[in-house]
């Protein structure tokens, strides 16, 4: 059975081969990607998804840009995580192509039709705007974002969380099938360098991802000294395809929205004691190995 899936992204290395993994595997049929302002500003996150499908020859996706920044946070990037481009390293096609015109928010209720599967994998600021007008737009998300143990931009906070807290708030508190690929989890599937030199022969799409993971290894060789790079969005995409890699519990997450230390923390009860509404799926285990090997084989397939 083959869901459709719509990806909102912020390209970004992990989400550039997040789309490649969609575009690669028979289980999802990309509908559409909305981009929003993350690891990169909204011009540099749009260009980047439009170069992402020019080179899977692919351009007949649509394209729609979204929030240029966060419902009331000023915006943070991560250009020392992905570059001055966004996806900085291999040199990508030029787009043929333009997004699509139109809000994101009647775009994306346009394409989330009954059956079709939210893929988030930036800050949640498009989705929150789609959901406080249209509370029942889609029927599943999927998100990579957050984490039960410690963040990356704080030591409370990952990314995608910490850009929009109050974006992942309305999300969370939507009552909508909602599934946290978290750190936890992403950091436990390491895409190291005999991954990349396994794609680097196979073909455009292969040597791009063997490049793009050339970049995305230094910076978690520096940081964590991590000997590989954890693909943090194309889990979430892989969650789609394959529910059987991770583990997830029902529980409890909420979003801090006012502390000084914790802001954008997702603060999940992994032991269900506080007795809040179990109103999300958080990643606590993946079958690692399978994961990479899914990956490496489906971005090798695109040829
Ligand atoms: O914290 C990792 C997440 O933040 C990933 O989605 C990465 O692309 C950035 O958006
Ligand atoms: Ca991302």
């Amino acid at each position: 059975m083959t869901t459709p899936i719509v990806i909102d992204c912020d390209p970004g290395h992990d989400d550039a081969i997040a789309i490649l993994l969609a575009l690669a595997s028979p289980e999802v049929e990309l509908r559409g990607i909305s981009t929003v302002a993350g690891n990169q500003t909204l011009d540099k996150t749009t260009r980047n998804a439009l170069k992402v499908l020019e080179l899977a020859d692919r351009a007949d996706i649509p394209v729609v840009a979204g929030a240029d920044a966060p419902l009331k946070r000023t915006l943070r990037t991560a250009a020392n995580v992905h570059g001055e481009t966004g996806l900085d390293g291999p040199d990508l096609p030029d787009p043929t192509t333009k997004p699509v015109d139109g809000d994101v928010v009647d775009v994306l209720a346009e394409w989330l039709e009954p059956g079709v599967v939210l893929v988030p994998t930036g800050p949640l600021t498009n989705v929150a705007r789609l959901l406080r007008q249209h509370p029942h737009a889609t029927d599943r998300i999927v998100w990579m974002g957050g984490a039960i143990a410690e963040g990356n931009v704080t030591p409370a906070a990952e990314f995608n969380a910490y850009v929009d807290p109050e974006a992942a708030h309305i999300v969370f508190e939507s009552g909508i099938d909602l599934t946290m690929i978290g750190l936890d989890v992403t950091h436990m599937a390491l895409f190291d360098s005999t991954h990349a030199e396994r794609l680097r022969g196979a073909g455009k799409a292969g040597k791009a991802v063997a490049e793009l993971a050339d970049f995305f290894l230094e910076f978690h060789r520096q940081r964590y000294r991590f000997d590989g790079a954890p693909i943090h969005d194309a889990m979430a995409v892989a969650h789609v395809i394959d529910p059987t890699l991770v583990t997830t519990l029902n529980c409890n997450i909420s979003i801090e929205t006012t502390s000084e230390l914790c802001d954008g923390r997702t603060v999940v009860d992994r032991w269900l004691v506080t007795g809040r509404p179990k109103n999300a799926h958080a990643g606590i285990d993946v079958d690692a190995h399978r994961f990479l090997e899914l990956l490496v084989e489906r971005i090798g397939s695109l040829g």
